[in-house]
């Protein structure tokens, strides 16, 4: 059968058709199984481990991210929206919702709640960063954050949502984990980074030169191949943990062990949100990381820590995953592949002007896990896979057909239709084309005898069946009784 022929010439307008933003993208229909296959997950694991929907607005006081994620961090730094409204208010497009969680936590009295408080979000973040693969100016995150909770057990709940997230979507990964320890820890560990970091500073970038005064903790996040050396080399955070904040750590990792989640130590784990406390971890694709395997116990390098300490446990030791030398590392990875991030922020809350409430969360992107999916060719359910076609040939057809459309539409039987055409053979093609195994169809005759025609597509065979029987006729064709 010929389709209708297209027009020769491409259409010349003399207007500009609007071009998107850098850095913005359209999700087009071709793309939706994904985004609902991705936000089912999201929202079946948050109803599994009891997290309530809470939604914020895109819009916030900019100083809110200002105080919550760090003055001095790129984020804020660098990405963020940040305009006067019209009345003068200096107002930002929030870059993450963390802030905003905890914003609506303490405005709601969330803290008069039973604790821990759990919630969910979902929805667009803003960052003017540099566009490039996997990095967008719009992106979406889902999140999970549990308020009120200081025990490493919630740490631990909330990295198996995020791994099981993408497992349970088909896709391999590994957990990097760290530690940051608290404040004070922090302020011991810095003295000996920069102390380290003085003595090495003629080989570093001008990045970390400005990062050495300004944010010693941002050196270990540096990626100029330049500075590998010294950061690795640097001394590591673990073992500048003071007791509580080593039994938290520890307690954590036999919680992992314990849910059989494969993690590595990643001393240069920091992150780069400035509320972090403890906990720090990110989710990486495997392929991406040296080795799918959890290798073995490896012996007590600088930073490592062996076993479990204190009244946390018994002397049972902790299986320790290193990752493999850095270079292999960097060697395979593509920039900005963390699929998720998150960590322990004890101390936000107070910040924002709450009582002091430990929290944990994180915040896995969206437009990563759908690319993934994409570049696996991994199964997601198909939508809208029809079973039906109705078609129908002439005015009063058309009107007949509308009706049988909408008694399918009510007994959940997806249709397929092409109302606005006219030809038959046009209409029985697309039926053919989109693999519908039956076409419903009404010509004049049928309006008089008041019947549809069943035509099977496959072998061609056509049965007429009364107008009133026949959903009850298809659904024993396509199995639904
Ligand atoms: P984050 O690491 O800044 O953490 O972002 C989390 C995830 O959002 C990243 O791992 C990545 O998948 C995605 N993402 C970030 N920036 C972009 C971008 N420009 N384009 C595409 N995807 C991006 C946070 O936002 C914290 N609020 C996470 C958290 C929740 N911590 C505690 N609770």
């Amino acid at each position: 059968m010929k389709k209708p022929e297209a027009p020769k010439e491409p259409y010349k307008s003399t207007k500009k058709t609007p071009q998107l933003l850098r850095g913005m993208r359209d999700t087009l229909p071709k793309d939706d199984k994904y985004w609902r296959a991705v936000y089912g997950k999201a929202q079946e694991l948050a109803d599994a481990y009891g997290f309530g929907r809470i939604d914020t607005p895109i819009l916030e006081e900019a100083s809110l991210f200002t105080r919550a994620v760090g003055r001095q961090t790129d984020i804020v730094e660098k990405e963020m929206y940040v305009f006067e409204d019209k009345d003068g208010e200096k107002i930002s497009l929030r870059p993450e919702a963390t802030a905003s969680v905890v914003r609506a936590y303490i405005q709601h009295g969330m803290l008069n709640l039973p604790q821990p408080v759990k919630l969910w979000y979902w929805g667009p973040m803003f960052r003017h960063d540099r566009p490039q693969a996997g990095r967008f100016r719009q992106f979406t995150q889902a999140g999970y954050e549990i308020i009120g909770d200081d025990s490493p057990v919630a740490d631990a709940q909330v990295i198996l949502v995020a791994y099981k997230f993408y497992t349970e979507l088909g896709l391999p990964v590994n957990v990097q984990l760290n530690s940051i320890g608290t404040a004070e820890d922090r302020t011991r560990y810095k003295v000996e980074l920069v102390n380290y970091y003085r003595a090495n500073r003629s080989k570093l970038c001008d990045n970390c030169k400005v990062r050495l005064v300004k944010n010693p903790m941002r050196l270990l996040d540096c990626k100029e191949e330049g500075c590998q050396p010294i950061k690795e080399n640097a001394p590591r955070i673990l073992e500048f943990l003071a007791e509580e904040s080593r039994k938290h750590f520890m307690s954590l990792l036999e919680y992992l062990d314990e849910l059989s989640i494969p993690y590595f130590l990643n001393h240069t784990l920091v992150r780069g949100l400035d509320y972090y406390t403890k906990t720090v971890f990110e989710i990486w694709p495997e392929p991406f990381t040296p080795k799918a395997e959890p290798v073995a116990p490896v012996d007590a390098g600088p930073g490592a820590v062996l076993s479990v300490s204190g009244a946390v446990a018994d002397e049972t030791p902790i299986v320790i995953k290193e990752k493999e030398p850095k270079e292999a590392e960097e060697a395979k990875m593509p920039a900005q592949v963390a699929l998720c991030g998150g960590g322990r922020y004890d101390l936000l809350v107070e910040e924002l002007g709450g009582r002091p409430t430990p929290a944990c969360g994180v915040a896995p992107g969206i437009e990563r896990a759908v690319q993934q999916l994409r570049m696996r060719q991994l199964a997601v359910p198909e939508i809208n896979k029809h079973e039906l076609f109705v078609a129908q040939l002439g005015e009063l057809a058309k009107r007949k057909a509308l009706v049988l459309f909408e008694m399918l539409r009510l007994e959940k039987i997806p249709a397929a239709e092409a109302f606005s055409k006219g030809s038959l053979k046009f209409q029985l093609e697309a039926a053919n084309e989109k693999k519908i195994p039956y076409a419903l169809i009404i010509g004049q005759k049928e309006v008089i005898d008041k019947t549809v025609i069943i035509r099977d597509m496959d072998s061609g065979i056509q049965e007429t069946v009364d107008f009133q029987k026949v959903v009850s006729a298809v659904k024993r064709k396509i199995g639904r009784e």
